[in-house]
């Protein structure tokens, strides 16, 4: 994941992402792909994502990662991975966490 505008983000972001059932500032991404938007057990999603009926596959992924206030207006991800080679890589690496 290169062109992250603040790498520190990142390193903040990974871990807090790969431990199943672990929740922080985001839901836990363990198992996300192919899961139903904003159900993980625990997290406090805005009404927004809750109200969606969006299931996480490679092309709801793209959208949401380029601009997640676009895909899903009111949401309260505000972070996004502009570059597509890296929002590729993001995805790849989103279906290995199991
Ligand atoms: C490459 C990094 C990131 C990826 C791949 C990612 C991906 C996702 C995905 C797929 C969801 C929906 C999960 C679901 O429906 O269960 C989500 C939700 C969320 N993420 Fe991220 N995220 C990233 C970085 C971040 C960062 C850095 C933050 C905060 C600093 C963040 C905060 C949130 C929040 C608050 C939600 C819930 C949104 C809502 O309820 O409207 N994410 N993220």
């Amino acid at each position: 994941m290169a062109n992250v505008d603040d790498p520190g983000q990142k390193d903040r972001a990974q871990p807090q992402y790969s431990k199943p059932g672990e929740n922080k500032l985001g839901p836990s991404l363990a198992g996300v792909f192919g899961r139903k938007a904003g159900t993980e057990p625990g997290f406090s999603y805005s009404s927004a994502l809750k109200g969606q009926n969006i299931t996480w596959d490679e092309a709801s992924l793209n959208e949401w990662l380029q601009g997640p206030g676009k895909f899903v207006k009111g949401t309260k991800m505000i972070y996004s991975v502009p570059d597509e080679k890296d929002r590729q890589d993001v995805i790849a690496y989103l279906k290995t966490l199991k």
